[in-house]
C-alpha cells in the first residue's frame, strides 16, 4: 500500500483524483458476499406525518410497528399505486415504473465498509431532465438506535409533509430533517420551528442524526459524492468522507459507495462491531430529483456477525 501511495504521489493531481475516487480499485470479491434483493418503490407524497395519521395502520406505527412487518413483499404493488396516481401522487409521470428491484451487498475489510447496489436499467425516459447532469443517483442513510423513527422506517422518518414538493410544502424549499430538530410538529410537518443551535449540537453529539451518503452519477459514469448528516436539514460536507464508483454495463448499473469504518467527525458514525445500524436506500433514475425517487423501508446492518439483515464480513 505504501509503495502504491508513493507511486500515485508522483502522478499529476488529476490522475490521483481519478484513482482515489474509484473504489472498484479496492479488492472486494463481491461474488462471495451474500446480498439482498430489495424492491425500491415509488412513495409519492406518503410522508412520515401521513404514515402516522391518515394511514390505516397509523396507530400501530405510532406504537413502534415496523413497516416491513406488514409490507414486506408488497413494495411492487405499493409503488404501482403511487406512481400511477391512484394514491398520494398529484402529478403522475406517464410510463414511469413503480419500483426497481435492486441487489444490495455490504462488505468490509480491515479499514473500510463497502456498499454495492446493482440493478437493471429500466430504459424509461420521461424526457424531463430535472437534474440534467445526473441520470442516476443512489443514496444510503444510516442511524443508530437513538433515532427511533429510523428503527421503524429507515429513512422514512426524515421525509416530512412540508419538505420540498410534498403536500404541505406550498412553495417552501425544505430538505430532509428529523422531528427532534423542531420545537413542534403537526400533521403538516415541523415547518421552520428549528431548535436553537446549541440544542441541535447536543442532539448530534448524542447520536440523534441520520448519516447520509449519496452518489450522483454523471452521463460518463463519473461520480460526485454528497455526504453528511440530516438533523435540522441535509448538512452536506465540503470534503466528503465517502468515495464512490459507478458503471453501466450491458444494461446493468452497479454503484459502489465506501468509506473508512473509523471516523471522528461530527454527525458521522464510527462504525463498530456489536452495534446495530438502521439503514435505508434511495434511488433516482431518469434524471429525476427531489421526491421523484424510489425508496426502501428500513433494514439493519452489523459488522462481522449479528441478527441483522446485512452483516458486513471481512474480505
Ligand atoms: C400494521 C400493519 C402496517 C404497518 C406496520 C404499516 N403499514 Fe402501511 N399500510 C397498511 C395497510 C393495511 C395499508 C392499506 C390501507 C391504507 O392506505 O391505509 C397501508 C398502506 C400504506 C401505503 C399506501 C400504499 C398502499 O399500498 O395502499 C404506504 C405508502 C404505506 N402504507 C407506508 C407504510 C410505512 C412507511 C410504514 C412504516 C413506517 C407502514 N406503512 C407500516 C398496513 C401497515
Amino acid at each position: 500500500m505504501k509503495r502504491f501511495r508513493r507511486a500515485i504521489a508522483t502522478l499529476g493531481a488529476v490522475a490521483c483524483a481519478l484513482i482515489l475516487s474509484s473504489p472498484s480499485a479496492w479488492a472486494v470479491s463481491w461474488g462471495s458476499v451474500k446480498g439482498l434483493d430489495i424492491v425500491l418503490f415509488y412513495p409519492g407524497q406518503a410522508s412520515w406525518e401521513w404514515v402516522l395519521s391518515d394511514h390505516s395502520a397509523a396507530k400501530t406505527v405510532r406504537t413502534g410497528g415496523k413497516c416491513r412487518e406488514c409490507h414486506d413483499t408488497e413494495e411492487t404493488d405499493m409503488g404501482k399505486k403511487m406512481v400511477t396516481g391512484k394514491k398520494m401522487e398529484p402529478a403522475p409521470i406517464v410510463g414511469k415504473p413503480g419500483s426497481i428491484p435492486v441487489n444490495i451487498k455490504i462488505a468490509r475489510d480491515a479499514a473500510r465498509i463497502y456498499v454495492r447496489m446493482t440493478w437493471k436499467d429500466t430504459g424509461f425516459h420521461s424526457g424531463t431532465k430535472k437534474d440534467a447532469d445526473h441520470p442516476v443517483k443512489v443514496a444510503m442513510m444510516m442511524a443508530n438506535k437513538q433515532v427511533k423513527e429510523s428503527s421503524i422506517a429507515g429513512c422514512w422518518g426524515a421525509c416530512h409533509d412540508d419538505a420540498s414538493g410534498m403536500a404541505s410544502a406550498a412553495d417552501a424549499k425544505r430538505s430532509l430533517y428529523l422531528g427532534a430538530s423542531r420545537t413542534a410538529i403537526t400533521r403538516r410537518g415541523g415547518g421552520d420551528n428549528v431548535k436553537p443551535d446549541a440544542e441541535l449540537a447536543s442532539l448530534v453529539a448524542g447520536g440523534n442524526f441520520l448519516e447520509f451518503w449519496q452518489a450522483e452519477v454523471k452521463g460518463d459514469q463519473s461520480v460526485n459524492v454528497k455526504e453528511g448528516y440530516i438533523l435540522d436539514k441535509r448538512n452536506t460536507s465540503k470534503t466528503p468522507l465517502v468515495e464512490a464508483s459507478a458503471e453501466l454495463k450491458s444494461g446493468q448499473w452497479s454503484v459502489t459507495l465506501s468509506r473508512k469504518l473509523k471516523v471522528d467527525e461530527i454527525g458521522r458514525h464510527n462504525i463498530q462491531p456489536d452495534q446495530t445500524y438502521n439503514i435505508g436506500f434511495a434511488l433516482h433514475d431518469d434524471y429525476a430529483e427531489g421526491r421523484i425517487h424510489y425508496v426502501s423501508f428500513g433494514y439493519t446492518l452489523a459488522l462481522n456477525q449479528g441478527d441483522t439483515d446485512f452483516v458486513a464480513v471481512k474480505q
